[in-house]
């Protein structure tokens, strides 16, 4: 709930105590809810005093703000570590650079948060930052996207998707669609890639490039970031359009937001999306599976969407509480996850011997999917 959050910047933590014991008292107070009356009247700083006392610090590095996902992931981890589950949570919005997330860092450092929750922005140049944490004696648990360091003791658990079976499953569909209708010429394919140098875009861009030089057939024509945005997907697809023109079989979003733009930029240049390659139809696959996007999936713009889940807040506070306990958690955790599409022709794929269901989206899926 908003109104237990706590999402300021503050840097020291005996303020976020004050400030949690405040916002508890107003929480109680705004909703009217069963503090003891007396209690309350007699003896009110040593009440809040204890219940702040008690609150678990984390400080949260989040890359951005950058896509429906990102969007979905912040309110997920936020909603789940409230104050009146004993958590004081202080939120960093690391814009998509990679500096701000490592200051941040030091500043929960400085703080002496209990733990550090990271979504690293990219793979690399961790080390230095995590070491303080270890040095500090602080618990980092590392989500979504993984950091590459030398030393996997600097984290304690890492928890997120498989890009590369994300990426995997998408071009087996394209494999399996290409032959249900029976189509044997050549495809012109355009990527556009996540934020280089992000888990999310390695994998998925890797699994694309693999399937491209196993299939003589496919050929990458273009391959550029758009960040994971709209506008910079719209901006790179305006120029791929430009310089291929009608050229352009396939486009590989590697997430929704992109998607959304390069849809806008195909429109605007007068092609058109679908699945009727034989008639010049521009087929169009994406990643995520949020909710505008499945709408799209659901009405036949996109192809297939990936699924990629944003909802990691319970099963993050799960992790701190089995910490808290004196569990040792699993190093490395591979979430599950979905695919849709509204071509009736494939119900499921078959990939490295695993069997994987390919769901039809309609109106209640849209009404229930939380992002
Ligand atoms: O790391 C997950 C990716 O980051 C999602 O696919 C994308 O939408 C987000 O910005």
């Amino acid at each position: 709930m908003a109104d237990t959050l706590i999402m300021f910047n503050i840097r020291k933590k005996g303020f976020i105590i004050v400030l949690s014991a405040f916002m508890m008292i107003m929480a109680f107070w705004l909703q009217g809810c069963s503090l003891d009356n007396t209690a309350y009247d007699e003896e009110p700083v040593k009440d809040s005093e204890s219940i702040a006392g008690s609150l678990i610090t984390v400080g949260f590095s989040q890359v951005g703000s950058e896509s429906d996902w990102r969007m979905a992931n912040t309110k997920s981890v936020q909603e789940a570590f409230t104050v009146d589950k004993g958590y004081a949570l202080i939120f960093n919005d690391g814009q998509q650079k990679q500096e701000n997330q490592i200051k941040a860092i030091r500043e929960f450092i400085d703080q002496d948060v209990d733990y550090i929750l990271l979504d690293p922005c990219v793979e690399k140049g961790w080390d230095s930052a995590l070491r303080e944490a270890k040095e500090a004696g602080i618990p980092v648990i590392v989500y979504d996207r993984m950091v590459d360091v030398s030393d996997t003791d600097l984290y304690d658990a890492w928890i997120g998707s498989d890009f590369y079976l994300e990426g995997k499953k998408a071009c087996t569909w394209l494999t399996e669609y290409l032959e249900s209708i029976e189509y044997d010429g050549d495809i012109n394919i355009v990527d556009l890639q996540g934020t280089l140098g992000a888990s999310a875009q390695i994998g998925r861009t890797k699994a694309l490039n693999d399937a491209v030089s196993k299939n003589g057939k496919w050929h990458l024509i273009a391959q550029e970031t758009g960040d994971f945005t709209t506008a910079k997907g719209k901006e790179i697809m305006e120029a791929m359009l430009i310089k291929n023109g009608g050229n352009i079989n396939v486009v590989y979003c590697e997430n929704d937001n992109m998607a959304y733009g390069a849809i806008e930029a195909i429109r605007a240049a007068g092609y058109k999306i679908g699945t009727n390659l034989k008639n010049n139809e521009i087929l169009i696959l994406s990643f995520d599976a949020s909710n505008e996007g499945l709408r799209l999936t659901m009405d036949g713009v996109i192809a297939v969407n990936t699924e990629c889940s944003p909802l990691y807040g319970d099963m993050l506070v799960e992790m701190i509480e089995a910490l808290g306990d004196g569990e040792k958690l699993e190093k490395n955790t591979y979430i599950e996850e979905e695919q849709f599409s509204n071509f009736k022709g494939i119900g499921s794929l078959r990939i490295d011997g695993n069997s994987y269901f390919v769901n039809e989206v309609d109106e209640e899926l849209l009404e229930n999917r939380e992002y």
